[in-house]
């Protein structure tokens, strides 16, 4: 793990609405220990960043968000072995159909839920932020604890790093930022 990594790491805990004691230490350890985010580190971090406790983001393009930790060091092979787990219910490419799920199509720097011809539910509908991969960083951690109510059914991505991964590979395959005109608002 680089510096930036953790500065990475340290920005996300930050923008947390609670600190616990159980998470300074975890945050500790793992600046100590300087490894890959462990699992305790990883309970103390799941409660903490929701749909109700984002707060503001900086929104880049997907190559911007690409060229920084941890997504420039990202298995872009594993994060499309593991994007095949949402193909069974998303398609990814410009004008693909929705099916169980809405298109994924350029939805980096979007609003949530504003997928034409989609039916989302309540949850998604009422929701108000815009995705970036720190935000789908913490849907996949649990999507069900992220925006309770959501329809999603997906148990979620408990390892960070195969989340970084998995988002790399997101941010190249639904990448619009070469479009004239995006298709979602
Ligand atoms: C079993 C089907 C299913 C799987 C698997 C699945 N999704 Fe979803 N996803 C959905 C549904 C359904 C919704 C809409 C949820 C709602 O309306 O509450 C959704 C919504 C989303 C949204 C919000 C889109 C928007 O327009 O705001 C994102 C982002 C997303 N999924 C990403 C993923 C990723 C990444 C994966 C793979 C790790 C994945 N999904 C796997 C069914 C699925």
């Amino acid at each position: 793990m680089t510096d930036k990594d953790f500065e990475y790491v340290n920005g996300y805990y930050r923008s947390a609405a609670i600190v616990t004691p159980a998470l300074v230490l975890a945050l500790t350890l793992l600046a100590a220990c300087g490894g890959k985010t462990g699992d305790s580190a990883e309970t103390a971090q799941t409660p903490l960043l929701t749909a109700a406790t984002i707060g503001e983001q900086s929104i880049l393009t997907a190559s911007e968000f690409l060229s920084q930790a941890p997504y420039a060091a990202a298995n872009l092979q594993d994060g499309q072995n593991q994007a095949r787990i949402c193909t069974a219910c998303h398609s990814m490419a410009k004008g693909g159909v929705n099916m169980i799920g809405p298109n994924l199509y350029g939805f980096f720097g979007k609003q949530v839920g504003t997928v034409a011809g989609f039916g989302y539910s309540k949850a998604i509908e009422n929701a108000d932020f815009v995705w970036t991969p720190r935000v789908l960083d913490a849907w996949l951690v649990q999507p069900g604890r992220f925006l309770p109510g959501n329809r999603m059914s997906f148990a979620g991505v408990g390892d960070a790093d195969d989340r970084a991964d998995l988002i790399a590979f997101l941010l190249t395959a639904t990448d619009d930022s070469n479009d004239d005109n995006n298709e979602r608002k």
